[in-house]
């Protein structure tokens, strides 16, 4: 306990320099509470306000997936190399080391596997659950325009945000779009500002060749793309490229990272892209450089 007496006089006031208020940067985020703010900061590199998290949750519904077989072989390697990483609590109380300290996207929605519904969802973890577990972000699936589970993702998404601003925890809510739908930008659009405008802190959707800066001009929070189906090394690269250019903050990327000939060589090329502004040929060159034949 501090002494009562014999304290140095206190002198530095500082007088006739004003206090600055620093604004908060992310996209949508200057009004929120500190401790969300916080967590985004864990989540999107201060400096260049953008991430690359890893996404490794697809056991969730598609079970032991090419690359993610052995979590424990496979994915340790590259795990240091992302800036947040998405994934189940199974999956991360298992085996995910503590001593990593990464920011975590927990998967919290569950419900149904690739053998029957997908998008049939419940708010599978509890808030306390992922509190803790030191959650970043609470991943939610959100099924705009999906004829049976709209309603019932939406609500899902809607009661993770509710219970996430109680404490603090940004939610991403992630957009699944269903075979019956186009992937194209007015559908993107429309499916990303419904998370927004619900709440969601962040939102994760796909890409498209045309179009994709509507999708995120009229998002009011950051937009991060997911990878999408296995394809080559510098096709995901130029993926990254223009998706950053047209104004999404990061790539929340699994198979393209876990399936390459060389992840631990991809996801420094995606970081290159994201992070230092690279051209998707100067990535692969990297890729090429790092690979390990
Ligand atoms: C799906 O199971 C998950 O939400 C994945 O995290 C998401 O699809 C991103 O992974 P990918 O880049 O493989 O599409």
């Amino acid at each position: 306990m501090a002494e009562e007496t014999g304290n140095k006089s206190a002198a530095d006031f500082g007088i006739g320099v004003p206090q600055k208020n620093e604004l908060y940067e992310l996209k949508g985020a200057n009004n929120y509470d500190w401790g969300m703010k916080d967590r985004l900061s864990r989540v999107f590199n201060p400096k260049s306000g953008k991430t690359v998290m890893l996404a490794f949750d697809h056991g969730y519904i598609m079970g032991p997936t090419s690359g993610l077989e052995r979590i424990d072989l496979t994915l340790r390697p590259l795990l240091e190399h992302a800036d947040c990483l998405m994934c189940t609590r199974g999956v991360l109380r298992s085996l995910v080391p503590p001593t990593l300290n990464k920011p975590i996207s927990l998967r919290t929605s569950a419900g149904s596997t690739v053998l029957t519904e997908l998008n049939e969802e419940c708010l599978g973890v509890e808030i306390e659950d992922a509190i803790r577990l030191n959650a970043s972000m609470m991943a939610v699936m959100c099924a705009v325009g999906n004829k049976r589970f709209e309603g019932l993702t939406v609500r899902n998404l809607c009661k993770s945000i509710e219970m996430g601003n109680r404490y603090g925890i940004p939610t991403l809510g992630v957009n699944a779009v269903g075979k019956e739908l186009t992937r194209d930008a007015r559908y993107l659009a429309l499916a990303a500002r419904v998370v927004a405008e619900n709440g969601a802190q962040v939102v994760k959707t796909y890409f498209c060749s045309e179009g994709f800066e509507q999708v995120t001009a009229s998002c009011p929070v950051p937009i991060v793309i997911a990878g999408g189906k296995k394809v080559p090394e510098l096709d995901a690269l130029k993926v990254a490229r223009a998706a950053i250019d047209q104004g999404a903050k990061g790539v929340d990327m699994g198979r393209n990272i876990f399936q390459a000939d060389d992840p631990v060589a991809m996801i420094q090329a995606v970081r290159h892209v994201v992070h230092d502004n690279a051209k998707p040929e100067d990535a692969f060159q990297m890729y090429n450089d790092l690979k390990t034949s």
